[in-house]
């Protein structure tokens, strides 16, 4: 309650509600710490069952297109809401002044149910999707490092290339690929200023899954997968995480990995009765959270061969969005809207 006294100094609950737009939201000042530090904890509460979150349902309005509504709650953070998300590939051709992925969330009130906020969630989905990457490699790879693979150039590309190096400090060439050059001559472009290792512009599919120690994946997913990179490429001790499902790997690398977690068991399960995964989920050893919590260990020598697939979880956006809307009501910043427009 006195959480909820605060925010009504501040914003007047079921009259009016707060809207953020992007750049609100990036102007409350949230850091890359702080973000990736509440996604590890939603990621933990998530898997410990200290969070409600079902898993998500979509839309395909377009081939190849996803619409996820996302709610979540936290209960330790009376953090409460839902994020409507979409990826579009096709925007790029068809409408090349949008983005694929946009976002917006609908923060709520635990105690009343009513909406707090409307947040462009397009740039939280944007850090916080590498952050679950990091979470994953900081417990899964072999922090020392010196190699990172990234397929695909485009945003989340760019957001795992910027944020790698916080949990891989000793980095020194980073290897990026992509099927268009542009692509990866503005990735270079925009991150190299960002970070202490090199980044590189690999040739092949085949460089990149032979040269790196940690590789992450963020390429469109199809709805049958037509995996690149050939199971005799990857070997032992290389940690792959990826955001894209079973997009770049085929079969083989899930089937010889020695350990294979997952952010959600139930979204993943319910993905492959969409036919995301035609071959089969692999035997999932955890949920990244649980290893994250300590309940599972991680990795345990640097031979091991990991996987970690995590499609993305409202609990991260959520905890986010808390965030973000205090930050927001201490900084008076966003636009306050009104609810209803008669007293009833
Ligand atoms: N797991 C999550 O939480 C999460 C969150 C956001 C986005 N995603 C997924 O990440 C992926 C990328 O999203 P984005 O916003 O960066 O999209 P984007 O369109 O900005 O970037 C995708 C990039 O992949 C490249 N690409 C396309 N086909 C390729 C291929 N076969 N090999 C290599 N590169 C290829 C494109 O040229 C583009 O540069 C999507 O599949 C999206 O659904 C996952």
């Amino acid at each position: 309650m006195i959480y909820r006294e605060k925010i009504k100094g501040k914003l007047a609950i079921g009259q009016e509600l707060l809207y953020l737009s992007m750049q609100d939201v990036i102007d409350t000042g949230i850091t890359v710490d702080e973000i990736i530090d509440l996604t590890e904890k939603a990621m933990i509460a998530y898997s410990t069952k200290k969070a409600e979150m079902p898993a998500k349902i979509g839309l395909h309005p377009q081939p190849d297109s996803l619409m996820h509504a996302m709610p979540a709650y936290l209960p330790e953070e009376m953090a409460c809401g839902i994020k409507w998300g979409s990826n579009f590939p096709t925007n790029r051709e068809r409408f090349p002044e949008l983005t694929p992925t946009n976002c917006q969330i609908i923060y709520n009130d635990h105690e009343s149910g009513l909406p707090l906020a409307f947040l462009d969630a397009t740039w939280i989905t944007e850090v916080r999707t590498p952050a679950v990457t990091l979470v994953a490699a900081k417990y899964l790879a072999n922090r020392d490092a010196t190699t990172f693979g990234m397929f695909g150039c485009g945003i989340q590309g760019k957001a795992h290339v910027k944020m790698i190096e916080h949990v891989l400090p000793k980095l020194e060439t980073i290897y990026v690929f992509d099927v268009f050059e542009k692509a990866m001559d503005a990735l270079i472009e925009q991150c190299q200023p960002h970070v202490n290792a090199k980044i590189v512009k690999a040739s092949s599919y085949e460089q990149v899954a032979k040269s790196c120690e940690v590789i992450a994946s963020a390429i469109p997913i199809h709805h049958h997968p037509h995996p690149m990179v050939k199971t005799e490429w990857i070997s032992k001790g290389q940690t792959l995480i990826t955001c894209d499902c079973h997009s770049v790997y085929e079969d083989g690398v899930y089937k010889k990995a020695d350990i294979y977690t997952v952010d959600s068991e139930e979204q993943h399960r319910l993905l492959e009765t969409y036919g995301y995964y035609p071959w089969g989920l692999p035997t999932i050893y955890a949920e990244t959270g649980l290893v994250a919590a300590g309940d599972k260990p991680g990795r345990t020598s640097s031979e091991q061969l990991i996987v970690s697939n995590n499609v993305g979880m409202a609990v991260e956006d959520i905890i986010i969005a808390r965030k973000v809307f205090d930050h927001a009501l201490e900084r008076e910043i966003g636009l306050k809207l009104p609810l209803w427009n008669k007293t009833r």
